[in-house]
């Protein structure tokens, strides 16, 4: 072939893949990165000792959602982010997936990577699954995913990678790695920080990106889950914090604000930014155990009250049409699935029933939410695994059931349930820990109150005139109580049975083994 030839083809093969390239730069690029754990103080724009500029300067240009709420625990926040469904539809209305428990998202469940990728995206996670390993076809790579790196299970060490997990049945406790490429264990990263580790993963996916293509990538940070392990040079500007727990926890939030600013950079250099929507998201409310504030809100993760669910989310796009506002409309983790594949100009055709809307009207040009309703969730198992101050005094479960009204209702109201409409929120049973918290650095006489009322097995608040649920209005309020205890009925009427099978002893990996697929 002479020059002018290979000219000729260059032009031709130019044009041939020129055809999808047009019809490409319409579909933007989205980045969606989910922190873990971060509480809903514990941003520099709620006004926290804790400070985030480039969290704060990316919203302040983007759209803060206020009014937006997640799920109270890692799986279930993932799983609904990923199918666009409540927790009762696919049985996982009850806790996480710990290590050794042989399930997942049920693999008839259609992933929103899948989604985007039938939309013609490229498809990239880097960091924190959580969504079930038990099985090889459970995996990132097996469910949307063209790459994948990070790690399986919930949680492990910063640097080692090392998740430590008792295998009862075997009466032993086993630390191995959770790292992996692809579906390939990932050796060699030992003593590089997981937040600076993933955050370099995904500069180099973004590096790598033909932008041509559109690009989907979820991060899900390590951060700022527990253990609290942070370098130095991160805690180095909070020597003013004395609890040493929060010192900690605000140096790891200031790793993760830098992750997300060297994120956005990396786009901006890469020519992708002006077609890209950056969404960010905490996946539950802060454990104030280790570190996190929801102040001034009720609870903490792990709980039904706000403290657990109101979460912190904005989005960063030049493609916003009205940048530098708040939205107040009710938003939830569910409705991104419909958001995003929407915005591909995909199709949800294939999905189950959806539970989440498409909200894009909603944030980018500030239309009225299409979400009248929102079910928190209904969990007949649920336990609070973690000590909660003063709380044996308020209440033993036994109480709350005892004190559950003869509501003319088929809803059991011993039940741990929460469920919102419009500015109501019902809680039944047994929420979780109710504390407020005082907010750090100032003294509990402070923020909460010096009597709590004992807890009620029906709870009604009005979350728009009183967000902290301070002031229990049931009793004012009987039709709206009659109403959302029908509404609770009718949504426990098409949940699936809860799937959380006991430990399967075959997950060990053995002593130098790594956590993964097993069956
Ligand atoms: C479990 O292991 C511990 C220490 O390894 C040992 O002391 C104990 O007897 C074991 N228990 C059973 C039931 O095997
Ligand atoms: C952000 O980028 C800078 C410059 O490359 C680097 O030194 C830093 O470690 C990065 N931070 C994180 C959290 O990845
Ligand atoms: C939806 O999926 C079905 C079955 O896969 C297919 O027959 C139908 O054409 C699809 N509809 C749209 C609008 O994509």
């Amino acid at each position: 072939m002479n020059n002018r030839q290979s000219v000729y083809s260059f032009i031709t093969a130019t044009i041939l893949i020129s055809v999808p390239v047009v019809s490409g730069a319409q579909q933007p690029h989205i980045v969606f990165v989910l922190g873990d754990d971060f509480g809903w103080y514990d941003v520099g724009y709620h006004r926290s000792e804790i400070s985030t500029p480039h969290l704060d300067k990316l919203s302040a240009g983007g759209v803060r959602l206020e009014n937006y709420y997640v799920q109270p625990l890692c799986t279930p926040s993932r799983n609904q982010l990923m199918t666009g469904r409540y927790q009762i539809h696919t049985g996982m209305q009850h806790q996480i997936i710990w290590p050794c428990q042989p399930y997942c998202v049920p693999l008839e469940e259609k992933l929103l990577p899948q989604l985007m990728k039938e939309a013609g995206y490229a498809t990239h996670m880097v960091g924190k699954w959580h969504l079930g390993m038990y099985k090889k076809d459970c995996l990132p790579t097996r469910r949307g995913f063209d790459s994948y790196f990070g790690y399986l299970t919930g949680s492990e060490d910063y640097y080692t990678h090392v998740r430590c997990n008792p295998i009862t049945a075997l009466n032993l406790t086993r630390c191995v790695l959770d790292l992996r490429e692809g579906e390939e264990v990932a050796t060699g990263y030992k003593g590089h920080y997981s937040t600076e580790l993933f955050s370099q993963r995904a500069i180099s996916v973004i590096e790598k990106h033909d932008s041509n293509k559109p690009l989907f990538l979820y991060v899900a940070l390590q951060a700022v889950h527990s253990p609290l392990q942070v370098p130095e040079r991160y805690m180095a500007p909070y020597s003013f914090i004395k609890d040493p727990h929060r010192r900690l926890y605000a140096g790891m939030v200031s790793a993760m604000d830098e992750a997300v600013g060297n994120i956005t950079l990396a786009l901006q250099r890469g020519g992708l930014w002006d077609n890209t929507i950056l969404v960010f998201s905490t996946d539950n409310g802060g454990q104030t155990l280790c570190g996190g504030s929801n102040w001034p809100l009720r609870g903490r993760k792990w709980s039904l009250w706000e403290g657990g669910i109101r979460g912190v989310g904005f989005v960063a796009s030049p493609l916003l049409k009205q940048p530098g506002t708040i939205s107040h409309e009710l938003i939830h983790i569910s409705d991104w699935l419909p958001t995003l594949v929407g915005l591909a100009g995909g199709s949800t055709n294939g999905t189950k029933p959806l539970d989440g809307f498409n909200m894009w009207d909603t944030i980018s040009k500030g239309f009225a939410s299409p979400r009248l309703e929102l079910l928190h969730n209904i969990d007949p198992l649920y336990i609070d695994i973690a000590p909660c101050p003063g709380m044996q005094r308020r209440l033993t479960l036994a109480q709350v059931v005892n004190r559950g009204s003869a509501a003319k209702s088929g809803f059991n109201v011993s039940i741990h349930a929460a469920i919102r409409s419009s500015n109501w929120k019902l809680l039944t049973g047994y929420p979780g820990c109710d504390v407020w918290f005082p907010r750090p650095g100032h003294n509990s006489s402070e923020s909460s109150p010096s009597k709590v009322d004992p807890l009620k097995s029906v709870m009604l608040f009005d979350i728009e005139k009183d967000p902290e649920e301070r002031n229990e209005v049931s009793a004012d309020f009987p039709k709206v109580v009659e109403y959302l205890l029908k509404r609770l009925e009718k949504h426990q009427k098409t949940a699936l049975p809860i799937n959380f099978p006991a430990d399967d002893p075959r997950c060990d990996p053995g002593p130098t083994g790594a956590w993964g697929p097993w069956a």
